[in-house]
């Protein structure tokens, strides 16, 4: 069978897409074929002059596209509240794409809450989000949600005993265990899902190793990884970018799935079924986990 590409996004015309951290990276590129398959599109991002900068380069490439710009900081509860608010609720939102994240911060930094920066941006601002767009999504015929996750989660473990990094931070630990409660998070929601009959999916994806701003990040080792491991292994954010588009577009991509690269270590290569480690799968921590995200976000999925 051929590889999935870009080629085989079904036609999005007509549905209404959400997407966190879209003004570079893979979120960019995911806004980019997204809008070209039709869909009307919202690049969530902190920075406006970039949002601006992104809507204006994907409208000289689509003619015509449904693209706009919403200021979206996960790393501040109040503002992912607000932003809902903004939203007009004339359309159902039939794809929420939590994309946005930071990696591997040197030092042990807060969010607008108080939680630790990775952990608060990657993830308990995405589990919010998608917690206040529940009945939006539930509007739309067939809403999907997809949680980008990583490679970084085979290492990763959820350290409920220092879940914020306050008693030992290290970058990678903090960056793998948000990572792992993205994974986490998106498969307890299709279970909760399917418990009471939403109809949602809820799919997973990683982008193997692409080369994005991610390896521009702060701290010694980031950018030693850009500028020696990124270029030998990395795809291009256009081909990290298939595995998202994959879980939001494809017929193939099962609710509650996880899809990556489906090359050597799932560094790289079209998309297809991704490994799940152990520690994504015991039905006890993603309760727990769900449970504590609830009490620190001050949401639940209510419809
Ligand atoms: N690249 C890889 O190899 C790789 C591998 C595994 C997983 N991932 C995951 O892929 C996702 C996208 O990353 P990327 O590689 O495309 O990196 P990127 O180019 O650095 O893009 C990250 C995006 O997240 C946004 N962001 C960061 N903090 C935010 C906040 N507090 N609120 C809202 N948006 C925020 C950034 O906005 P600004 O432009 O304002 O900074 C940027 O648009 C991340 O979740 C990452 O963990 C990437």
């Amino acid at each position: 069978m051929a590889a999935w590409s870009l080629a085989d996004i079904p036609s999005q015309a007509g549905k209404l897409a959400v997407i966190t951290g879209a003004t570079n990276g893979l979120g960019y590129q995911t806004a980019l074929a997204l809008a070209q398959a039709g869909a009307q599109v919202v690049l969530t991002g902190r920075n406006q002059d970039k949002g601006n900068a992104a809507v204006e380069q994907i409208g000289q490439q689509v003619p015509g596209a449904l693209v706009s710009y919403e200021s979206l900081d996960l790393a501040n509860l109040a503002a992912v509240a607000a932003f809902v608010e903004r939203l007009p609720r004339g359309k159902p939102l039939d794809l929420l794409i939590n994309n946005a994240g930071v990696m591997a911060l040197p030092t042990r930094q807060t969010t607008a809450d108080g939680f630790e920066m990775q952990l608060g941006t990657n993830y308990l601002g995405h589990f919010a989000l998608t917690a206040r767009l529940l009945p939006w999504l539930l509007k739309a015929p067939a809403p999907r949600v997809v949680n980008l996750s990583s490679l970084a989660h085979h290492t990763g473990m959820i350290d409920f005993n220092d879940l914020q990094g306050e008693r030992w931070y290290s970058p990678w630990k903090a960056y793998a265990q948000s990572k792992l409660a993205m994974l986490i998070f998106a498969r307890e929601l299709q279970r909760r899902s399917d418990a009471v009959g939403w109809g949602l999916a809820s799919i997973a994806a990683h982008p193997g190793v692409a080369q994005t701003g991610l390896f521009e990040g702060p701290g010694e080792l980031v950018s030693m990884m850009s500028r020696l491991a990124a270029p030998m292994f990395a795809q291009s954010a256009a081909d990290g970018a298939l595995p998202t588009l994959f879980a939001a577009t494809s017929p193939d991509a099962a609710a509650g799935g996880y899809y990556g690269p489906n090359g050597l270590g799932e560094l790289r290569g079209a998309p297809g079924s991704a490994l799940v480690m152990p520690q994504a799968r015991v039905s006890a921590t993603a309760k727990r986990l769900w449970e504590e995200s609830e009490r620190l976000t001050g949401t639940t999925f209510k419809v």
